[in-house]
């Protein structure tokens, strides 16, 4: 059976992360409740799955521990879901860790010790390890070799420890910020993208009826529709709805409902919520719709570059609102109709209905 070991609590419990969206549900454990177990009850995704199924399937084999394996891609999308699912589908131990609370070997030292043969060792958040673990972390990756310093200066000296072999599982919003070296360790990579809308309904759909709540299927579509390509996102919009519903429709979730629900929390039809509109709208009416510095931006809308990088901008990017050029961030005509600006003939010219 799988037996999971938390040494140290995932990143979503640490404050270091800024909210990811303007409004949160209030129950913080739904993606712990919402979360699928097994390989078997993801939605979409179906490259990942695939690959993911050829590994373990040849570990089994083989008898050996799975590959390091190196998850990247947007918040939200499923790299904790399909780290947790792995050991699970494994039948191993698994270990929890996140890169920010790793700043001195020290820290790492512990999970890999209490790693058991062939179990699965996550790390959240692997840019965030400090250069020292990541140099501590080599040896280990490659050799399963623990190289341990004692004192320093003149006196220091290395020893050496072996390890069973166990496997590492990083996630990372941020693929780019890792150096060569620890990228190149991973044997096994998987980017996971965003969700077709019809993933999403059948997300809403599962997690409707584990959360014994009626929702009909225009409803779910709906909710889809406005989830920004992103089941986490779909399921804190079904978990409002249904607060919604419960107050206002004797529960029962319909379009209306949905609408009236999603209306109220000012997520408007292309999923946009209020942070989203005020960034297009500073980046007219402050820098004339671009090119405008992320940094600059940032300090405009008071929210963090890192959240504008990785919350604010991936989707506005993809839906084709704003452009990122080498001298900064453009708004596109398809972002100022969503405003209700009339584009300008020159760039810099926009004016407000
Ligand atoms: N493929 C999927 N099928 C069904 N539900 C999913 C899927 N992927 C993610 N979810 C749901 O979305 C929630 C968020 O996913 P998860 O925590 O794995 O994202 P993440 O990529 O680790 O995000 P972050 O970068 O913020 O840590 C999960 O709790 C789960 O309920
Ligand atoms: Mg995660």
């Amino acid at each position: 059976m799988a037996r999971e070991t938390v040494i140290s609590g995932p990143s979503d419990e640490d404050d270091y992360r800024p909210a990811r969206s303007s409004f949160d549900h209030k129950d913080p454990d739904i993606d712990e409740r919402l979360r699928p177990q097994r390989l078997a009850d993801v939605v979409g995704q179906r490259k990942v799955v695939d690959r993911l199924q050829i590994m373990i399937d040849a570990a089994r084999l083989r008898k050996e521990p799975l590959g390091h394996l190196l998850l990247d891609g947007p918040p939200g999308l499923g790299k904790t879901t399909f780290a947790m699912v792995l050991p699970k589908e494994l039948g191993v131990e698994c270990l929890i860790t996140s890169g920010p609370l790793l700043s001195a070997p020290k820290d790492l030292l512990p999970h890999i010790t209490n790693a058991g043969p062939g179990a699965v060792l996550f790390i959240d958040e692997i840019h965030r390890m400090s250069p020292a673990v990541e140099e501590f972390i080599y040896p280990v990756m490659e050799d399963f070799r623990v190289d341990i310093t004692l004192g320093d200066g003149l006196n220091a000296r290395t020893i050496n420890m072996q390890v069973d072999p166990f496997t590492i599982i990083g996630a990372t919003t941020r693929s780019g910020m890792l150096t060569a070296p620890l990228r190149d360790r991973f044997v096994n990579r998987l980017h996971v993208d965003f969700y077709e809308v019809d993933e999403l309904t059948e997300i809403i759909t599962r997690n409707a009826r584990k959360m014994r709540v009626e929702i009909s299927e225009e409803a779910a579509f709906e909710l889809a529709r406005r989830s920004r390509s992103t089941p986490r996102i779909a399921n804190n919009l079904l978990s409002w709805v249904r607060d919604f519903a419960t107050v206002k429709a004797k529960g029962n979730i319909t379009k209306a409902v949905a609408e009236d629900a999603l209306t109220m929390q000012e997520i408007d039809v292309l999923g946009l919520e209020a942070q989203h509109r005020k960034y297009l709208a500073i980046l007219v009416k402050t820098f004339g719709g671009g090119p405008a510095g992320v940094q600059a931006i940032g300090h405009s809308v008071n929210i963090p570059v890192d959240t504008l990088e990785d919350e604010v901008e991936p989707f506005l990017l993809r839906l084709g609102l704003i452009q990122r050029t080498p001298r900064g961030r453009v708004i596109t005509s398809d972002g100022m109709k969503h405003l209700g600006i009339v584009p300008p003939e020159k760039p810099g010219q926009a004016t407000l209905f």
